[in-house]
């Protein structure tokens, strides 16, 4: 009886697997109508390297990025990414704060590095990539109301 239970509860969730799979999943590029202007060939390298999957419409989609549920987290980001800030996209939304999401070690997301070895940056890297963007995307002034509030938003450590 248990045996049959185990195989029945086996079989239902291999059905669904493959019926996931059939479900569509956004994996689109848009046009890039942006042109950044890079402070160096070296932050632009980064920033591929890094950022760019989430945050351009350059998306390299990975193998795992075509097997649900995988593909849905993988989407998801991309989406959620590319709406606060997209280099390829006319306004670049929150590209001001760049330097500052690298500098406090915010992004790269941590999901990302683990399938991403080249995405991780020496501390060298790190301190040139922080100032090229910070060149690039020069940020609002930093006294804002968002200091004084302390900037919740990443702590809560849901990405
Ligand atoms: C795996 C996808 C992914 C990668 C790679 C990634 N980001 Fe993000 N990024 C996100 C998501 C999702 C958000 C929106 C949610 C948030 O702020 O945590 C975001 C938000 C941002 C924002 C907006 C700030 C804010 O508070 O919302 C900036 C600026 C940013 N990222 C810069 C970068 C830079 C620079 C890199 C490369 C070092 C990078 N990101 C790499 C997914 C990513």
């Amino acid at each position: 009886m248990a045996k049959k239970i185990l195989k029945i509860t086996g079989i239902v969730i291999a059905a669904a697997f493959i019926i996931i799979q059939f479900i569509p999943v956004n994996r689109d590029n848009p046009p890039v109508v942006n042109n950044v202007n890079w402070d160096s060939p070296e932050t632009k390298a980064m920033f591929y390297r890094a950022c760019a999957d989430c945050h351009s419409n350059e998306t390299k989609w990975p193998w795992y990025s075509y097997i649900t549920p995988v593909s849905w987290r993988v989407a998801d980001h991309v989406k959620d990414g590319r709406k606060h800030f997209n280099i390829s996209a006319s306004d670049m939304g929150e590209s001001h704060e760049a330097g500052e999401e690298v500098e406090k070690g915010y992004m790269p997301l941590s999901d990302y590095l683990i399938m991403h070895s080249e995405a991780k940056l020496t501390p060298e890297e790190k301190s040139k990539f922080i100032a090229g963007l910070n060149k690039t995307f020069p940020p609002k002034e930093r006294r804002g109301k968002k200091e004084q509030t302390g900037e919740s938003e990443h702590e809560k450590g849901e990405y």
